[in-house]
């Protein structure tokens, strides 16, 4: 494999891109605009500059992975890729359209993943040029930091499909764990009900929101508290999942929790909108509730 397409050039999608060209691959990072693809670029070229500052890697890789990186309008810049990985905006028509823009030009030897948290794999492949050489590969956010790969093959995926991307997966450093094609994959199916009862628990009076996410991260030992994390990935996300856990099992156990739908109906979205369990906009964040 030699060329990696990214289709998408956000925060996950810069980070696949920048983990990509740090394994070598020529990467083509292509966006609604040309304008949006450089500006993923400016962003990764920061990151990287940043690892250099902290002298975790030369100043020669960090050019390095830069030349390998190229801006592209538009998906159907991808004709030239041996794997194209979609991290658009997880909404399901967009992924739809991008696939019928790739699949005007994929080689028929070229496989299209997705990095969709939570769309299942199957009835997206409906959407993709070949369903065998369609598979979910999700990754997770700060890309460059975490060290999992989801695997999520559909009805249709073929194993050599999973065998190629689970090689590619591996070059990238990243650990591989296979999953089927069920609401949440692994992690979010573990995950999401955690920080939606952090949510249940903050609506209930159980304790404040410090309180919530110190004891939990101290108590389980983990690296951010769960209101935080929520903060972080995206409260709309957070939602949205739970949703998508909710509805494909048909179990109650996985309702939302009515805190979590108020502050995503008020806009207050975690980090990227400057609020949400915490406010952002000063120098410190400041609990909401
Ligand atoms: N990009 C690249 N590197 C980053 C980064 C970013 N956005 N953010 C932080 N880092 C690096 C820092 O450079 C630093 O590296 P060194 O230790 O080597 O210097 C390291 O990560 C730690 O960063 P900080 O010291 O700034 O801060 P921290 O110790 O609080 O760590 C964190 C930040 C890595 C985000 C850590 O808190 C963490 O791991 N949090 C949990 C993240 C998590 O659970 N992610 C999964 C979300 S779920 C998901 O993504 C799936 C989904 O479908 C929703």
């Amino acid at each position: 494999m030699n060329i990696v397409g990214v289709i998408g050039a956000g925060q996950m999608g810069a980070g696949i891109a920048q983990v990509s060209a740090q394994a070598g691959y020529r990467v083509l990072l292509s966006d609604v605009s040309l304008d949006r693809a450089r500006a993923g670029l400016a962003g990764i070229a920061k990151q990287l500059d940043r690892a250099v500052t902290k002298e975790k890697i030369a100043a020669a890789d960090r050019d390095a992975a830069l030349a390998l990186i190229e801006p592209v309008e538009g998906a159907s810049a991808m004709g030239d890729c041996d794997l194209v990985i979609e991290a658009a905006t997880e909404r399901e028509e967009i992924k739809r359209a991008i696939f019928g823009d790739v699949g005007a030009v994929l080689r028929p030897d070229a496989i299209l993943a997705t990095n969709t948290s939570s769309i299942p794999i199957t009835r997206l492949a409906q959407a993709a040029p070949d369903p065998a050489r369609f598979v979910g590969v999700h990754f997770f956010n700060p890309v460059p930091v975490m060290g999992l790969i989801e695997l999520i093959r559909g009805l249709a995926t073929s194993d050599a499909t999973v065998a190629t991307v689970e090689d590619f997966a591996r070059t990238l450093g990243k650990q591989v764990v296979r999953a089927n094609d069920a609401p949440g994959f692994i992690v979010n199916r573990v995950l999401m009900p955690m920080l939606n009862e952090a949510c249940f628990a903050l609506g209930e009076g159980v304790a404040t929101i410090p309180d919530i996410d110190l004891g939990c991260q101290l108590g389980l030992n983990h690296p951010m508290g769960p209101l935080t994390l929520a903060d972080f990935i995206g409260l709309d996300t957070c939602l949205e999942i739970t949703r998508v856990l909710h509805e494909g099992t048909g179990d109650p156990k996985f309702r939302p929790a009515p805190l979590l739908v108020k502050y995503v109906e008020a806009g207050w979205l975690g980090r990227k909108t400057g609020r949400g369990f915490y406010d952002y906009r000063g120098d410190a964040p400041v609990p909401t509730r």
